[in-house]
């Protein structure tokens, strides 16, 4: 039996662009759902004629922020994937949102498209951080996201990036408390990198 399938879907779309982030992300002022929902679907069916008949393990939605896709699209991708692979029971299927409140009106509708894990860019737990980092949510928001992630998925997790100009390893520490505190089975820390070009 073939390794089992880990697929990524990419969606590159951002409401705003974070002055850190190097990542494949950018800010349209409209977006063609059903398009892009068609364009998976044919890219999918490419990749299926050369990995041929394996199992898929792991689906995950990554951006840019997949939290702006609308739900029936998210499912509309996933009913791609299982017209083309088989797909494992306990498949675990992921998608990156940003804890804004108005994503996480669409949690339910995540959930209900199949997805079983959410992993939240919270990336700070003060509003003067967030702000300097260019984020379109509080630390209250970010709080009350992971909560009600964690009573709508099974599995959550949550992102927060260190390293910030200006914060010593005791705020670090504090921080990195207050995360444990509320953390749901998993969290990612990253160091903050900025690329050549980016402007912070
Ligand atoms: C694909 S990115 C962003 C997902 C989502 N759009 C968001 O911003 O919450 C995944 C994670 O990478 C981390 N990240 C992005 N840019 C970074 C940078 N320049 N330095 C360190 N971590 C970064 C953030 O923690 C982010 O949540
Ligand atoms: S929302 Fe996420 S992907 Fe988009 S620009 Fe900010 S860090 Fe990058």
């Amino acid at each position: 039996m073939a390794e089992p399938l880990a697929i990524y879907v990419h969606w590159p779309f951002c409401l705003s662009k974070c002055p850190y982030c190097d990542f494949n992300s950018h800010v349209a002022a409209s977006i063609d759902q059903p398009r892009w929902a068609a364009a998976y679907a044919r890219e999918l069916a490419a990749y299926a004629t050369e990995t041929g008949k394996r199992l898929v393990s792991s689906i995950f939605f990554g951006g840019g922020t997949p939290s702006l896709m609308a739900p029936t699209t998210v499912g509309s991708v996933l009913d791609a994937i299982g017209g083309l692979w088989p797909v494992a029971d306990d498949v675990e299927v992921t998608l990156e949102a940003n804890p804004t409140s108005a994503e996480a009106a669409r949690f339910a509708g995540f959930r209900a498209a199949g997805v079983n894990r959410l992993s939240l860019g919270v990336q700070a737990l003060d509003d003067a951080s967030l702000r300097w980092l260019g984020r379109g949510h509080s630390a209250d928001e970010a709080r009350a996201a992971v909560a009600l992630a964690g009573r709508t998925f099974p599995r959550s997790s949550f992102d927060l990036i260190y390293a910030r100009p200006g914060q010593t390893v005791v705020d670090w520490r504090r921080e990195l408390d207050m995360a444990l505190d509320f953390v749901r089975g998993h969290l990612s820390v990253y160091q903050l990198t900025i690329e050549p070009g980016r402007s912070s």
